[in-house]
């Protein structure tokens, strides 16, 4: 047994480490062409049609339509063939067109990074993503528990930038600009960032960002984000630390439509990693700077006010002292409300 805490809500947690199942679900090259077909067509097709055009028999067109059925995608059948009605909210690969090669999804899985670190090591390509509907090890950053059940978005992307791997931490920041932009352009809200890497909803987490890195000295060979999103999940009322996207909300999204914009984000912002206006960006959605802070990092502890980012995405903290120190990763503390950006002043660094 492992004591733990869920770095969502900060629940002490046990976790057995038990072997867990995990199952890979097999996309399947019939039922996608079928779900395409239909999709397109958008009216009853005869299965005698949807035969001739997959070169199957229409005793396994009606196999693979009962399949999808159990998925959860509604079909109509009627003397009239087969009507695609509606689709369920899963994050199956061909719910994102073009994008299928590079996703590997799991109805339930360990953890998403363990497989994507098993991918990177064997060479998977930039952008490779493992998507899982479920995780029963979901892991936090500082080796917490990251809850994973049903209706949150849980997936790991695999890049390979070609930068210095003191510049990795950037990569953290990439995604949680692209993650605070998909909220807005979908909800209109205005998430804010939390240093290093938490997304939040009127300062409570709605996603949390793990990432791996692979490097030598002066090569990043692979860097794996975990992007954890309390979407459709629900968040008991006395949580006061987080939220889902359905509790701010109000109402349920469509998971699938999310990832979606967020994947074109991240698209988005990729060749911009190295450039000033990813820092620029950041700041704009940042909650913690101009703050009393409390950095808990390896080994030592800085109080002080967050003033700004250097290059690598270190956070400057002012101590009470005058003298500044950075802040390379760590727990971030936010300790008392934003105050007016004066008395930046330049000082010394620890
Ligand atoms: C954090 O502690 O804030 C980071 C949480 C990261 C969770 C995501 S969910 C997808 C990926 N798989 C994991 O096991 N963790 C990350």
């Amino acid at each position: 047994m492992q004591s733990n805490r869920n770095s969502q809500t900060g629940e002490q947690l046990t976790r057995t480490d038990a072997m867990v199942n995990i199952f890979k679900m097999k996309v399947n090259e019939k039922q996608k062409q079928i779900l395409e077909t239909l999709r397109d067509y958008g009216d009853y097709l005869s299965g005698e049609t949807l035969s001739e055009r997959l070169g199957i028999s229409r005793v396994s067109i009606w196999k693979h339509i009962r399949s999808l059925k159990e998925d959860g995608y509604v079909i109509d059948a009627s003397a009239r063939g087969y009507r695609l009605v509606s689709s369920p909210d899963l994050m199956l690969p061909y719910e994102f067109p073009g994008l299928e090669e590079r996703i590997h999804y799991f109805s339930e899985i360990g953890s998403t990074m363990d497989a994507a670190r098993e991918l990177a090591r064997k060479g998977a390509k930039e952008g490779t993503i493992v998507i899982a509907e479920v995780q029963a090890h979901g892991r936090g950053r500082l080796s917490r528990e990251w809850f994973s059940p049903k209706g949150g978005i849980y997936f790991t992307m695999i890049l390979r930038p070609r930068i210095n791997p003191v510049y990795a931490p950037r990569v953290n920041l990439m995604i949680s600009i692209a993650v605070a932009a998909t909220i807005k352009k979908l909800f209109g809200i205005k998430a804010g960032l939390k240093w290093p890497n938490d997304v939040l909803i009127e300062g409570r987490k709605v996603c949390g960002i793990l990432a791996e890195m692979n490097a030598e000295m002066d090569v990043v060979n692979f860097v794996n984000v975990g992007i954890g999103i309390n979407a459709n999940t629900s968040i008991p009322k006395f949580e006061e630390t987080a939220t889902s996207l359905k509790e701010a909300l109000g109402r349920e999204i469509s998971r699938k439509g999310f990832l979606s914009v967020l994947l074109g984000e991240i698209e988005q912002w990729q060749p911009r990693l190295m450039k000033d206006d990813l820092l620029e960006e950041w700041k704009k959605f940042s909650m913690t700077l101009n703050r009393e802070v409390k950095v808990i990092a390896p080994g030592e502890e800085i109080v002080g006010r967050a003033i700004d980012l250097d290059t690598t995405g270190a956070l400057i903290i002012k101590q009470s002292n005058g003298s500044m120190k950075k802040a390379i990763a760590g727990d971030c503390i936010h300790l008392r409300k934003k105050v007016p950006e004066t008395d930046k002043g330049a000082a010394t660094f620890q």
